[in-house]
């Protein structure tokens, strides 16, 4: 069987640029298959991979710094084609007997790039294109044997090349998307240079996927955890292609989902996509569990604890399983170069959301074997194997969805009154979201309760006494920051109003206004 790691492959080292993964997307827009390492890895451990082409990413220091991260010199030496990306670049020039100083200015944000020579790695790539520059150090000298290939107002080597021994370098950012010729450069690098053919496909995966899950998994039986995301749903699809009845899905319902939703979910495999779910209605033993609790950490907590236990129980119930699966993703996997540095403070920065946030929230020491098809993929490969497998839209466009649900999003007790007044107002606020056509502008678009405070209103000629309810909408790329969204007012008013009018409980509607950071997405 061929295995997914002996497609072609371009190889990022990884030197703490925020940017590495950014890269390897890039790569695979393009059908290649990439990887991120962090640059400590071994050479032999590079080599055994059999890269078609090497990437050194940026990173936040300087390359003559004392205790600068260094690569293996035999890099340069080999013949595989690499590229340098910025602080990849310098280190390059200087280990090869150029000079890399700090410029007098640095160089942030948009540059035009005036091509030298338009052909080789710049092909395709129109003169004056605009492409995104963030450094404080230039290539002062080339080391022997290099070309100039482009250069900027403020950087006289903004592209380098040694063609005969396949080395690269640009000053630029070729993978962000503010770089207009960016992709053009990536794709230079991969097809023409490295040679790589546009192999990395959906469908490639899928069979690699599924030859691989056979593989592992033989005739015994999974377990899987569904929660109605697009992870554990293409997952559902992926394994159950692979395995059929040999898969059983397991939804616990801890009675904290949206208005319909844990019905809808169990319709859809049940009866549309033919997956039989194991529905485990365990809504009373969790809001028994927080009766009386409002601190949001212990809430979280004994959410998590109490799941475990259901899962515990439900498995041995319909077990034995020998496996158990799990939608773990690329950007859960990657090893980091661990030097992520916030460019402001200087502090070290986390880059992925925590794994808390991960669905399921199962316990590493479960005594389940994992199968983890997914843990190749960027979350947006998984909509795509998702859509090609024949999830419907529904679910590949979902908004995330936290797994402690609707819980965290009701300050204070939870109590079945309160789930019900949140769960009303939600719909309202989902439903004119859909009909705006905004739903999939948004990151995330929800209602958050706020009864340990009343106020007071006017309804009629009657004066009421009753909750407020927050709306929330940001747009985000990854959840890790977030803006606000600034939604219509007509749109804002025709909520409020509805709100205010089709539900008891509810008397006043407030918007939040804060981004993250300062503040977090949810409320608690
Ligand atoms: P915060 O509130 O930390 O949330 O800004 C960032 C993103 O993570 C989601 N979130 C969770 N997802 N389990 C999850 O699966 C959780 O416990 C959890 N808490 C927050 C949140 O909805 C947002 O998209």
């Amino acid at each position: 069987m061929a295995s997914l790691h002996k497609l072609p492959i371009v190889v990022i080292l990884d030197f703490g640029s925020q940017y590495s993964e950014l890269i390897a997307r890039r790569i695979r827009e393009t059908n290649v298959y990439s990887e991120v390492l962090p640059y400590t890895t071994p050479l032999d451990k590079i080599l055994a991979l059999e890269p078609k082409g090497i990437i050194l990413s940026g990173g936040p220091n300087s390359v003559y710094a004392e205790g600068a991260p260094r690569c293996d010199q035999r890099l340069w030496h080999l013949s595989i084609p690499l590229l340098g990306v910025c602080y990849g670049m310098q280190l390059l020039v200087q280990d090869l007997g150029g000079k890399v100083t700090k410029s007098d200015r640095g160089e942030y944000g948009k540059a035009a790039l005036m091509i030298d020579d338009p052909t080789d790695l710049l092909t395709n790539v129109e003169d004056n294109t605009i492409m995104w520059m963030s450094h404080g150090d230039t290539v002062e000298s080339l080391p022997e044997g290099f070309n100039q290939l482009a250069h900027t107002d403020n950087t006289p080597y903004a592209a380098i090349a040694h063609p005969e021994k396949k080395l690269y370098g640009v000053q630029f950012h070729p993978e962000v998307h503010h770089s207009i010729g960016g992709m053009a450069v990536i794709r230079n690098f991969v097809y023409h240079i490295c040679g790589c053919e546009p192999t990395w496909t959906t469908g490639a995966f899928i069979e690699e996927a599924i030859a691989e899950i056979k593989a592992q998994v033989e005739d015994r039986r999974v377990l899987l955890a569904l929660s109605g995301g697009v992870d554990s749903s293409t997952l559902a699809f992926l394994l159950h292609r692979a395995i059929g009845d040999n898969l059983t899905c397991m939804f616990i319902d801890q009675g904290f989902m949206r208005k319909q939703e844990p019905e809808r979910l169990v319709k859809l495999f049940r009866e549309q996509f033919h997956i039989p779910v194991e529905y485990v209605n365990a809504g009373e033993r969790f809001i028994a569990k927080l009766k009386g609790v409002t601190d949001p950490e212990e809430k979280r907590k004994l959410i998590g604890y109490e799941f475990i236990k259901v899962f515990e129980e439900e498995s041995q119930r319909l077990g034995p399983f020998d496996f158990l699966a799990q939608g773990t993703l690329y950007p859960d996997v990657i090893e980091s170069a661990g030097t992520n540095l916030d460019p402001v403070t200087g502090k070290r920065v986390a880059v992925k959301i925590k794994s808390h946030h991960n669905v399921g929230g199962l316990p590493p020491n479960l005594r389940f074997v994992l199968v983890e098809p997914l843990r190749k993929l960027f979350k947006d490969e998984v909509r795509r194997v998702g859509k090609a497998l024949g999830l419907p839209d529904e679910i590949v466009r979902r908004q995330p969805f936290p797994g402690p649900g609707l819980a965290i999003r009701i300050i204070g007790e939870v109590t079945p009154d309160r789930l019900q007044i949140l769960r009303e107002a939600d719909m309202i606020l989902r439903q004119e979201i859909n009909r705006s056509g905004l739903y999939d502008v948004l990151w995330q678009a929800f209602a958050v309760l706020l009864p340990t405070i009343r106020t007071v209103g006017v309804m009629g000629d009657q004066r009421t006494y009753a909750y407020p309810v927050v709306l929330r909408f940001v747009t985000s790329e990854d959840g890790m920051t977030a803006d606000w969204a600034k939604i219509p007012y007509a749109i804002l008013e025709t909520i409020s109003n509805r709100i205010v009018n089709e539900v008891p409980g509810i008397n006043r509607v407030v918007l939040d206004i804060t981004s993250k950071p300062p503040g977090t997405i949810e409320w608690e």
